[in-house]
């Protein structure tokens, strides 16, 4: 037998050092194959578990949204301070630069826009495409009360299917109607449902009262959404009682690009979801990267 491995060196076997199995620490999500592991590692930072996702998918129902009339424009330059990208693959393909080293979550539901009952959504993408487009994610709206829940939950179920299929992390995204009550009662419901039937983790809304017991009762790793725009401080402070509460991290649309300073708000979300930084701590960090920002433009 000819020995291809020719090399003078000494083998080193180490049969004395145990192999480590390296445990997976992201919440429920130890039991997934490699190539879903990787993903969710990619995008939950593997250091502290936690992700700044960025949603720009706004314009899937409302058209071109205030802050997202120019994607290349806009977001394009924040893109750097996020840890994942959920958009739409329309504004993936045409808008965001294949050199792009941010992992990507794409919406993948869809149908009626504003002018219609939005729980009305359809499955808007195949699986083949997330895996073309070298997504690390797909999100669906679930729409649990509403009209066409049931829909919506095997809209969900069915792209869980193809993501096991296929290694492909499932965000279900707890939608809520505009007379629903946003209470704790409701979100552990819309979110225990979306694990039990099978979502790798899920975006739902921040209530004051008892979020501990969302995410708590949440056996998957739950991202909080942003919501209205409001005033920095407070979509800060909410952001740090929702990480604080138990949240894995954030997918905040409005309230980074509608900001007046987009770019040193998406960094100041970032110390409170990276570095615990308090509400006050990272409204000064935004305050300063702003003036820092002001001054760079006027010269
Ligand atoms: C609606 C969505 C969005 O389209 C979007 O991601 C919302 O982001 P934000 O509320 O932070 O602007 O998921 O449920």
């Amino acid at each position: 037998m000819p020995e291809a491995d020719d090399s003078q060196k000494e083998k080193q076997y180490h049969p004395d050092v145990p192999q480590k199995n390296v445990p997976f620490p992201l919440k429920g999500s130890g039991s997934y194959d490699w190539g879903m592991k990787n993903r969710l590692a990619r995008t939950f930072e593997p250091e502290t578990g936690r992700t700044v996702m960025l949603a720009v998918d706004h314009g899937y129902f409302q058209g071109p949204t205030t802050g997202l009339e120019r994607i290349d424009l806009s977001i394009v330059p924040l893109v750097p301070h996020c840890d994942a990208l959920f958009c739409t693959r329309g504004i993936l393909r045409s808008l965001v630069p294949p050199q792009t080293q941010k992992p990507i979550v794409l919406r993948a539901s869809g149908g009626p826009s504003i002018l219609k009952e939005l729980s009305d959504e359809e499955i808007s993408m195949d699986m083949e495409d997330a895996l073309r487009l070298n997504a690390c994610g797909v999100g669906i709206q679930v729409f649990v009360g509403g009209e066409f829940e049931t829909r919506s939950v095997h809209n969900m179920t069915k792209l869980v299917n193809l993501g096991m299929r296929h290694g492909m992390p499932v965000m279900a995204v707890t939608a809520v109607g505009k007379d629903m009550k946003r209470d704790a009662q409701y979100f552990r419901l819309a979110c225990r449902m979306c694990a039990e039937l099978g979502a790798t983790y899920v975006k739902t809304y921040y209530v004051d009262e008892d979020f501990e017991t969302v995410t708590s009762s949440c056996p998957v790793p739950i991202v909080m959404a942003g919501g209205k725009k409001m005033p920095e401080f407070a979509a800060l402070r909410m952001a740090y009682d929702a990480i604080q509460g138990g949240a894995a991290g954030v997918d905040m649309g409005r309230n980074i690009f509608q900001s007046d300073a987009p770019s040193a708000m998406i960094q100041a979300v970032r110390a409170i979801v990276h570095t615990n930084e308090t509400p006050e701590r990272a409204l000064e960090l935004y305050r300063a990267l702003r003036a820092r920002l002001g001054r760079k433009k006027a010269r």
